[in-house]
């Protein structure tokens, strides 16, 4: 599949590519994520470090997502902290897309008690959840 298929002009890739938070525990992953991704290296803007520490650099690249995936530390709190730091990237229609929903205790309860009150339209499979914005959250 091109990305040009889904009409994506920017992905935006946030990681630490430490194997943070994950349970086989550190290690360098920057040279798999490049091989994996080449295919889209021109649409891809890799951007390193924790999530809620490169946000301001986020800023300065854009002021707006048309999608955001959250599939990094999938602890309550880690949740938690990706969707307060980057729900104000988000508008009406904007789409917003938790992995890992089918186990992660964090996710599930993110997603109820401080996503779905902001959805108009949701959807789901086993272990991913998406919801469109009915407006600014
Ligand atoms: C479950 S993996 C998913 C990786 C990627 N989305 C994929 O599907 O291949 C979680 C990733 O989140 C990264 N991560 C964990 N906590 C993070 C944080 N606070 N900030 C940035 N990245 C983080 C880890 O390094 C790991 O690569």
């Amino acid at each position: 599949m091109a990305t040009k298929d889904f009409g994506a002009k920017r992905i935006i890739c946030i990681d630490t590519w430490n194997n943070d938070a994950m349970t086989e525990g550190n290690r360098d992953t920057w040279k798999e994520f490049c091989e994996n991704t080449e295919d889209f290296r021109q649409f891809i803007t890799p951007v390193r470090g924790f999530s809620t520490l490169v946000l301001e650099q986020i800023r300065s690249i854009t002021s707006e997502l048309d999608l955001l995936l959250i599939d990094g530390d999938h602890s309550y709190e880690g949740v938690k902290a990706d969707w307060e730091a980057y729900k104000a990237l988000l508008r009406e229609g904007s789409t917003v897309v938790f992995h890992d929903i089918g186990w992660a205790e964090g996710v599930k309860r993110v997603v109820q008690e401080d996503v779905e009150p902001f959805v108009r339209e949701s959807g789901r499979l086993p272990n991913m959840w998406w919801g469109v914005l009915a407006h600014n959250p």
